[in-house]
Order: structure tokens, then sequence, then C-alpha cells
């Protein structure tokens, strides 16, 4: 399994990173940063940051473009921190960004391993769409996509409507799922909306788990009743990082009275693209608004064929919870155990 990773990282991001990097099996060809959460740049230095105390300071990080398309770049550190991450402070990575662009950087390597690569988007599409623009046979040329974003007949999370990342670069989304159109089924790409990563819910017992999982001596406690901003005490540093990653995350959530525990969308992105998680898609043709003031970037699926369009994407309609974080415990916590 060979990806080829794009987000805005972002604490779900960080999660599905940091899983693909616990992954023997995933091979990680890149990494590239597109502005959403955070700006570009911060998105880069929290990548090799990550990768490095990953124990992954070999996988290519690199930067595309530093705005959307055609709007102007809003970025949300209420939600996941000033710098991205939360509340974890990562030391500067050693190294620095490859200095090719990022979506050359995707092309070259699309090209030269036809069929080989997947593509996983957990960011708003700019860097993919200005990637299509350049190469109109990327769809021939991976071997699959899987892209979070978007919600489908369920509610936004950035407006009543529209999801954060079709809602950052709602003309790089339409542009992306435009492309896809009339490819065979195998081909469309894979969304993961939030009607269906709203459901990984994290809680502070996975939190708890995770660490005894990866040999903690103490219990992880990070409590509803805690003071805000706390800061873990693991000694075992991938633990303490995530631990302070989602203990902002908490927080965020239950600001917006949605209780203290964290969506993971990007985590579960992670899963499907690696191929470890079990899941039911639809096949749908999907519009993404980019004019009505009230409703840009809301997306909307034809699950029947009402607008007589070709088909353009698989949406994710069923997915399993628990096995998820089954899974995220396991595998994130080996890696920890033995990063020590
Ligand atoms: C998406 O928005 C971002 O804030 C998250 O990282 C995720 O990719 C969820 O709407
Ligand atoms: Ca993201």
């Amino acid at each position: 399994m060979s990806l080829l990773l794009d987000c805005d990282t972002g604490i779900d991001d960080a999660l599905a990173l940091i899983y693909l990097c616990s992954q023997p099996h995933v091979e990680l060809v890149a990494v590239t940063s597109t502005p959403g959460n955070v700006d570009a740049d911060q998105v880069a230095r929290n990548n090799l940051a990550l990768l490095e105390l990953c124990g992954r300071p070999d996988v290519p990080v690199a930067v595309g473009a530093r705005a959307p398309l055609r709007v102007p770049l809003v970025t949300t550190p209420d939600t996941h921190g000033p710098q991205g991450i939360g509340y974890a402070e990562l030391p500067q990575a050693r190294r620095t960004l490859e200095p090719s662009d990022a979506v050359d950087l995707w092309i070259e390597a699309a090209r030269s391993r036809p069929g080989e690569l997947t593509a996983l988007l957990t960011a708003p599409l700019t860097n993919f769409a200005l990637a299509l623009r350049a190469e109109p046979r990327l769809p021939e040329l991976l071997k699959g996509v899987v892209i979070m974003g978007g919600a489908f007949f369920y509610q936004g999370n950035t407006t009543p409507t529209a999801e954060w990342n079709t809602h950052v670069d709602p003309h790089a989304a339409a542009e992306v799922f435009a492309a896809f159109a009339g490819q065979p089924e195998d081909r469309l790409p894979i969304v993961c909306a939030l009607e269906t990563t709203e459901r990984i819910e994290m809680h502070p017992e996975h939190l708890a788990a995770l660490a005894e999982a990866a040999g903690c001596n103490e219990p992880e406690l990070v409590r509803p009743g805690d003071a805000g901003g706390l800061r873990s005490r693991a000694r075992n540093g991938l633990v303490r990082h995530v631990s302070d990653m989602l203990r902002f995350y908490f927080e965020f959530h239950r600001l917006y009275d949605q209780g203290y525990v964290a969506h993971v969308h990007d985590y579960f992105a992670a899963t499907v693209a690696a191929g470890t998680t079990r899941f039911a898609t639809r096949t749908a043709t999907v519009h993404v608004e980019t004019e009505a003031p009230r409703l840009v970037g809301t997306t909307v699926a034809d699950f029947r064929g009402l607008w007589g369009e070709a088909p353009n994407a698989r949406i994710v309609s069923e997915n399993e919870p628990a096995a998820a974080f089954a899974e995220f415990v396991s595998s994130v916590g080996a890696l920890a155990r033995r990063l020590g």
C-alpha cells in the first residue's frame, strides 16, 4: 500500500499521519501541505515535526498552493490551536522541505508509478485540483483516491450546510469532482463525509487505552472536570503529544455543545486509504455549490441519477467506530511502545 497524503495538519490530520506511520504495510511516498486549518508553512512545519516524532524523517514533505483557488484563505485556530496541533509543542524538525512544489511532486510520483499510488486528501482540495489541471490523466494514473470532505443530507460544521474542507476551497472541490465524472466505478474517489466521520468520536477513555497499550506506567487521565489547558506528564513522547493535541480538541468540541469528545474525521479517512477498516459506499453524482452566498461549500449528492449526470464519487454510507478505535489503540500504541 503506497500513499500520497495531502493534509492541512490539523489535530485529526496529525492523528491520521501518526496512524499511517504506525502501519508497517504502508509506504508514505510523500506528505504534502495544503493551507486550511493553519497556513501552508505551519502545516509543513507540523508535518516535518510529526514525521520526526514517529521516526520517519525519510518521508518527503512539500508545500504547494498557499491560498485557495479563488477565495481568500480562512484558517481555524479556534478548532486546532494557533499552530494546528492543539496544546502540543513539538520540537522543530531538523530537516527542511523538499525544494519541489507539492503539485509537481504528486504528478512526478503518479507518472513514475502508474496504477500504484493511492491519494489520501484530508484537507481543502486546492493542491489536488491544481495537480488535476496540470495532469488530467491523474484519475487513471492513481490506484485510488480517498477524500475527507463534504456533508450529505447532514448539517455542516462550518456553516449550517457546509463542511470545513469544501468550505475553505469550494472551487477546488468542484473541479476535483468534475474531473472524475465518467470514470469507471472502481476509480471514483471514496468520500468520507461528516455523516460518517462524526461517528468516529474519540473519548478520553481511548486516550487512556492508548497509553496503556504503549506501556505507560501511569494512567493517562484527561477529564472533563480538569482546568482548561493542562498538559500531559506522560514520559512516552508520542503519547504525551497525542494527549496534548486531544485535550485541546475535546475542549473545542465541548465549547460547541458536542460534549467532551473529538471527531477524528481524518483518522477515519486514513483507515479507509490504508484498507484497515470496514465500510460501505454508495455511488453518487456530487455537486459543490460555489455561488449561492449562504450555501457556498455545500455538497449535494444525487444518489438516484435524477440530474442525469455521470457519477463522480463513492460516498461512505456505513462505518464501524468501535473497530476504528480498537485499531488506533493497538497500532499507534505499538508504535509508541517501540519509540519509547
Ligand atoms: C475537516 O476539517 C478540518 O478541520 C479537519 O482536519 C478535517 O479534515 C473536518 O470537517
Ligand atoms: Ca484536515
